[in-house]
């Protein structure tokens, strides 16, 4: 399918931090074995990336408004229209010279998700997705899988760390997906978790107290390749409280019962 105006836009902002991020990529290695570590270095990658979106998505789409994980809210006077970026999810993997993370990028019309674009520079893998037109990961058509057995399913979730609530929580919803599943995973990265849904890798993903820039395009990935995404009742607040779900039509309804057992 031949790309849009619109698509065309989001995956030249994407490359272009994709690249800046790919070179600091490449400089932290290096750094792991200085006492001081590659954080500052990290941190301050992280923010040049958002300036080359920020940059990039409002020379091209004049006024439209901003959630950035960096930059908080920015306001534009088309109030219709808003981006949702993370310019790099996978923040301790990518410090950790793990090269599993992503930039991701939601385009909101009238509060609704209608583009998304997720980008890893480390593997070139670019995920993208329209509302109504499929999700693609570099041209090639996703789907989510058709696996109807939580005994046959590979899941994936975020485990809260250091400095986040809900310990215990997690470790009794991840003893009922150990029960259940064939296995479970975390990879580090809410925004490639969500492709990788969409790309029939995993069967389903949750997480709790995740934020919009994080799953924003994902949603709309996950969807666009025939898949459910809904809080952890089966609502819609996702966006709002960061408890999501997402998965294949045929499983999802026993992944809310799985995790309401636990
Ligand atoms: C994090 C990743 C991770 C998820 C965390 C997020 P960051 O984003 O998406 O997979 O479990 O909740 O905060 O900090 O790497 O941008
Ligand atoms: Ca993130
Ligand atoms: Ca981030």
């Amino acid at each position: 399918m031949p790309a849009s105006a619109l698509m065309n836009v989001m995956v030249a902002a994407v490359r272009k931090a994709g690249r800046s991020l790919a070179r600091d990529f490449g400089e932290v290695e290096q750094l792991q074995v200085s006492i001081k570590g590659p954080a500052n270095f990290v941190s301050a990658a992280d923010h040049k990336a958002e300036d080359i979106l920020f940059a990039e998505l409002s020379r091209a789409r004049h006024g439209y408004g901003f959630l950035m994980e960096e930059r908080g809210l920015v306001e534009g006077p088309d109030k219709s229209h808003r981006w949702i970026v993370d310019p790099l999810d996978g923040t301790t993997n990518f410090l950790h010279g793990v090269p599993h993370f992503a930039i991701s990028i939601g385009l909101e019309r009238d509060g609704e998700m209608v583009a998304g674009v997720i980008y890893n520079p480390a593997t070139n893998d670019l995920f993208t997705a329209e509302k109504g037109k499929g999700a693609f990961v570099n041209d090639r058509r996703l789907r989510v899988a058709n696996r109807r057995a939580l005994a046959d399913c590979l899941v994936v979730t975020g485990i809260p760390h250091r400095g986040r609530p809900g310990h215990k929580r997690f470790l009794a919803e991840c003893e009922a997906a150990m029960r259940e599943t064939a296995g479970v995973r975390r990879l580090g990265s809410a925004a490639l978790d969500l492709a990788w849904v969409a790309a029939g890798r995993f069967d389903a993903y949750w997480e709790h107290s995740i934020q919009a820039w994080d799953i924003a395009a994902g949603i709309l990935m996950v969807r666009e390749a025939g898949g459910i995404v809904t809080d952890l009742e089966g609502g819609t607040t996702m966006l709002d409280n960061g408890n999501i779900l997402a998965a294949n039509g045929a499983i999802q309804k026993h992944m809310i019962a799985l995790l309401k057992s636990a």
